[in-house]
């Protein structure tokens, strides 16, 4: 599959796919990677490896067309939402319709929608005294966090957690192991 990576911070997720299709894991090939975020980590890590890195500026009036552009332009088969803070428009989500998916860091549908991003999820996940959390891998549809789950994977949260050391965990014993589970499971049905 040519897959578009579309990004906001600092791209560990991305990072695990790169890793994944270098070290053959993945049959798929990142043929671009897209950012709101100039200074997005993210598309530095594209450059490293060589993959084209978009920088498409949300104050520029025109972003959703210009994303939707970029992404028709690669010839882009899966979009993958990974960090990506900004809500999908509509004719975005319908062009890519089943093509699409992102990452949000609970066990949705809790702790998802607007408001739960980033280190927010973590916070409200201790502040709630969950006993377990982890990260889900789902398809975008018009919702925010909504659209049908493919892959979701827990573990328990400890008592002496913090939001950080949750998110730390989370990221680097879920996350990036499901999002590579989750595009290794599309490549097989398609
Ligand atoms: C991750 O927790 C991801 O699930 C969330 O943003 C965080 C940063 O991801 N959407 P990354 O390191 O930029 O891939």
């Amino acid at each position: 599959l040519r897959i578009g990576v579309l990004v906001s911070g600092g791209g560990t997720n991305l990072q695990s796919i790169i890793d994944a299709v270098e070290n053959g894991t993945l049959a798929s090939k990142v043929v671009c990677v897209i950012s709101n975020k100039a200074s997005a980590y993210g598309l530095e890590r594209a450059r490293k490896h060589n993959i084209p890195a978009f920088h498409v500026d949300p104050k520029n009036g025109h972003y959703d067309e210009e994303l939707l552009a970029l992404l028709l332009e690669q010839k882009v088969d899966l979009v993958v939402c990974a960090g990506y803070l900004k809500i999908m428009d509509e004719k975005l989500v319908n062009t890519f319709k089943g093509r699409i998916i992102n990452i949000h860091p609970s066990l949705l549908p809790k702790y998802g929608g607007m408001g739960y991003f980033g280190i927010h999820v973590h916070e409200a996940v201790i502040a709630a005294g969950e006993k377990e959390s982890g990260a889900t891998v789902h398809y975008i549809d018009t919702g925010v966090d909504t659209g049908e789950i493919i892959l979701q994977r827990q573990l328990e949260v400890l008592e002496d957690d913090t939001p950080e050391s949750l998110q730390q965990r989370i990221l680097a014993e879920i996350e990036h192991k499901i999002l590579v589970e989750a595009i290794k499971q599309i490549e097989g049905s398609n």
